[in-house]
């Protein structure tokens, strides 16, 4: 009797473990996943970043930023780039804020596609041009990426609303709660945020820091520096790091010790808890940025999504 028991136990853990490894095994990250399956498929994104590159400074940025929210949102599943069906997609949330770059992977996957159909997702597709993009704006920078992302079956504005950290948030503690609920650290916070080195913002999305001259934590040139770019017009972009805006390097943290910060997020870093960091980050040789900023990038990348499914054949929509 007791030794029934005992086997049916060892039957139900022996099911569970299996069960596990697979889970497991279906989510596992590795370096050169499509070594055997796609061999060309990281030099193909590669290759559309470098010429997203050559024709527009700006795309590195956009690349970057798409990562971010895909993982940011339900996971790293490519849910970003999928095109609203019976309920609003993350792209259609107001967080996502002039998101661009979906032709650039469209061009990639449809490259990779005709040579290795429905294999390489679009999820790891996203996080290997996000990498190249680090590549081309540093000047070549390289770093590995491990693929194995499954592309998920689930967009939804409202979890794009609830799970991005907000831009209006001085407080580093509050806008680090949204890191930690993500497995991320403080550390993570002010590493990753360096890719404010790249790239614009609409002017509607921070105006209200430009409207009186109460925000102390804003230098008064800059501030009058960024109402001249604006004009009054919300639709007129600036860029987040004015020195060097499409170069990827340090001027960023310089840029946050000096309250020079377009956004109030980023002004958020200069402050007690995270200061010293910034100032180290700052200080370093720029690889030193670099170094952290992939090890942080893989924490990101490796944010598993909810909702795995099949790879996709085109990313903007789901295979059933
Ligand atoms: C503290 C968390 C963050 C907040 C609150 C935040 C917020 C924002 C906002 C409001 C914009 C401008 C949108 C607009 O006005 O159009 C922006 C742009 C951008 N963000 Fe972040 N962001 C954060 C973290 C990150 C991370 C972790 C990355 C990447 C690793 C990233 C990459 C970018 C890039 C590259 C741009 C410029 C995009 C372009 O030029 O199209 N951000 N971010
Ligand atoms: C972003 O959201 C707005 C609504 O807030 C929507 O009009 C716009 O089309 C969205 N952008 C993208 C790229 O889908
Ligand atoms: C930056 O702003 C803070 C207030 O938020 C102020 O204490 C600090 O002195 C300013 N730093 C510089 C370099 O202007
Ligand atoms: C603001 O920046 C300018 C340089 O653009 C500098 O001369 C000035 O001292 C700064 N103001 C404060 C309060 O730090």
């Amino acid at each position: 009797m007791a030794m029934g028991v005992m086997l049916v136990a060892v039957v139900v853990v022996a099911g569970l473990l299996l069960h596990a490894a697979t889970v497991a095994e279906a989510q596992t990250l590795r370096v050169g996943y499509y070594d055997q399956t796609c061999n060309r498929a990281e030099s193909i994104v590669f290759e559309e970043v470098q010429k997203a590159w050559n024709a527009d400074r700006s795309m590195p940025a956009a690349l970057l930023r798409l990562h971010f929210h895909d993982c940011f949102v339900n996971g790293c599943d490519g849910s970003v780039l999928l095109e609203s069906g019976d309920n609003q997609a993350e792209k259609n949330a107001p967080p996502n804020q002039s998101l661009r770059g979906f032709e650039v992977i469209d061009r990639a996957k449809a490259r990779i596609e005709a040579v290795c159909k429905e294999t390489v997702s679009c999820a790891d597709i996203l996080a290997y041009a996000a990498r190249d993009s680090v590549r081309v704006a540093t000047g070549g920078y390289e770093y590995k990426v491990p693929g194995g992302r499954p592309d998920g079956t689930v967009s939804r504005a409202s979890m794009a609303n609830s799970d991005l950290p907000p831009h209006k948030q001085r407080n580093v503690e509050l806008l680090a709660q949204y890191f930690y609920r993500k497995g991320l650290s403080m550390d993570d916070v002010v590493v990753l945020s360096g890719a404010h080195t790249l790239g614009v913002t609409r002017c509607g999305t921070f105006d209200y820091r430009l409207m009186s001259d109460q925000d102390k934590g804003m230098n008064a040139t800059f501030r009058n520096e960024l109402r001249r770019q604006c004009g009054y017009d919300a639709n007129r972009v600036v860029s987040l790091d004015a020195g060097s805006p499409y170069g990827f390097d340090t001027s960023y943290y310089a840029n946050v010790l000096a309250n020079r910060t377009v956004l109030e997020s980023d002004a958020a870093l200069n402050s007690p808890r995270t200061v010293a960091r910034v100032r180290e980050l700052r200080a370093a040789a720029p690889s030193a940025f670099f170094g952290s900023f992939a090890v942080a990038m893989g924490r990101m990348g490796a944010i598993r999504g909810a909702n795995p499914g099949k790879v996709r054949a085109n990313c903007r929509r789901v295979r059933t």
